[in-house]
């Protein structure tokens, strides 16, 4: 970066320090849902992805219908990189170098980007930066609970976007405002039955968001860690293959784990590429915890426990024990919310108001999804927050 780049960097990062502050300290919404008004921009579409097809043809339907989407996206990235690069060398290096990274993704993961990326016309390495871009900026804030009858929710707002471009003509995200057209739930099908659901974004084969009806529930926060994201995907273009991609595992785990303690020691003992928060729900009472992993291990695991009052388990983007970022601080209005509402009332309804208050609901959220493991039940709104709201 030349230093016009770093002072644009720094000028922009105090607008954003000023306009944050009108943002903050909401009181906590109520009366939300259904999904109504000025934060709710329309409900995500339904597909279904069959197993049981060839790798490289499953997402045909859903790509064929969301090519213009995904190109507008993927246009974007570039644009946001030549901005940044002007040379133009990191998009020659995206066209030229990651296409050679396909064979190193192991099946049928290769297969399905391959099949993106023929279904859409948009060349292999974009499809494939596209699906690298999550491993590493998405923000979020997870919740399971538990309701006095011992029935499991999970909730979570998909915040996506972040330092990509400002908008200062509407005070938007130039990506999170891309992203929301390629928002779509997924039923995943084999021998035409549910093995899970999920919400996801066209174009990407790895999963932040699922259900597998009557066993558990899962989404993924991002871990910002020194060792974090961009040193193991270095490593893996280096050769060092040992690591799980991030969305990878979380796909694995959603089709292939048996149920929530399986779920569980899979998500806690892989290797991965990346630092992560994986929220796990079950279906049985006390079954809700979030796991702190650094890239080889689980640091923590962080669980439901009546005994001790805690009826729910929150995560945003800091580990438990420590005090979140001063500048972003989404747990403690989150938990004050949930608090309030207290357990006699949590239902997939008051938790979308919990998530509908800002900052918890901020310039960078996408969607908003609801979950019910014991009736299998999924839904998910895009979301949009007005002025005044806070940039993340
Ligand atoms: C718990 O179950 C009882 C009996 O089925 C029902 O009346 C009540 O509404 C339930 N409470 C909650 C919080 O779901
Ligand atoms: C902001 O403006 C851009 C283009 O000018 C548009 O694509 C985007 O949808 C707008 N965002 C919002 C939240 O209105
Ligand atoms: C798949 O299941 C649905 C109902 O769940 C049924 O209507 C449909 O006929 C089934 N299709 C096949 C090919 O078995
Ligand atoms: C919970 O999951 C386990 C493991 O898959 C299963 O055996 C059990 O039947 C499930 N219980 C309920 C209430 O769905
Ligand atoms: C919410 O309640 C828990 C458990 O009583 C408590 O530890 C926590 O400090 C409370 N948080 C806020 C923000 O009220």
């Amino acid at each position: 970066m030349n230093s016009t780049c770093l002072f644009y960097a720094f000028w922009t990062l105090a607008v954003l320090l000023t306009t944050c502050q009108h943002g903050n300290a909401e009181e906590c919404k109520s009366g939300m849902y259904p999904p109504q008004g000025s934060t709710f921009k329309g409900v995500v579409p339904w597909y279904t992805v069959n197993l049981d097809e060839n790798p490289v043809n499953r997402w045909d339907a859903v790509v064929k219908e969301r090519k213009n989407e995904l190109a507008a996206m993927v246009q974007a990235i570039k644009d946001l990189a030549n901005n940044l690069f002007p040379s133009g060398k990191l998009m020659l290096l995206v066209d030229d170098v990651l296409p050679l990274m396909l064979d190193t993704l192991p099946y049928p993961f290769n297969q399905e980007i391959l099949g993106i990326s023929l279904a859409s016309g948009v060349p292999v390495g974009e499809i494939l930066l596209f699906n690298i871009f999550y491993e590493v900026f998405t923000v979020c804030t997870s919740v399971v609970a538990e309701d006095a009858n011992g029935t499991l929710y999970h909730a979570r707002n998909l915040d996506f976007g972040l330092l990509m471009g400002w908008n200062h003509k509407n005070h938007s995200w130039t990506l999170t405002d891309e992203l929301k057209p390629l928002a779509v739930n997924l039923d995943f099908k084999r021998n035409n039955v549910t093995v899970f659901k999920s919400t996801n974004f066209a174009g990407y084969v790895g999963m932040l968001t699922g259900v597998k009806p009557n066993m558990f529930t899962l989404t993924m926060n991002e871990r910002f860690n020194i060792d974090g994201g961009y040193i193991g995907i270095l490593e893996w273009i280096m050769g060092k293959r040992d690591g799980m991609w991030m969305g990878f595992l979380t796909r694995t785990v959603l089709e292939n784990a048996t149920s929530y303690e399986d779920a569980k020691s899979r998500l806690s003992l892989t290797k991965l590429l990346a630092p992560a928060y994986f929220i796990l729900g079950g279906n049985q009472t006390g079954q809700g915890c979030v796991i702190t992993r650094t890239r080889l291990i689980a640091l923590d695991v962080y669980e439901i426990k009546l005994k001790l009052g805690r009826w729910y388990v929150l995560e945003t983007n800091y580990d438990h024990w420590d005090k979140p970022f001063i500048l972003d601080d989404r747990r403690t209005p989150a938990m004050r919310c949930m608090n309030k509402t207290t357990q006699a009332n949590i239902s997939p309804k008051t938790l979308y108001d919990v998530l509908s208050t800002r900052p918890v609901l901020n310039k960078l959220t996408t969607y908003t999804t609801l979950m019910e493991v014991s009736t299998g039940s999924l839904e998910s709104y895009l979301r949009d927050c007005p002025d005044p709201c806070s940039p993340w």
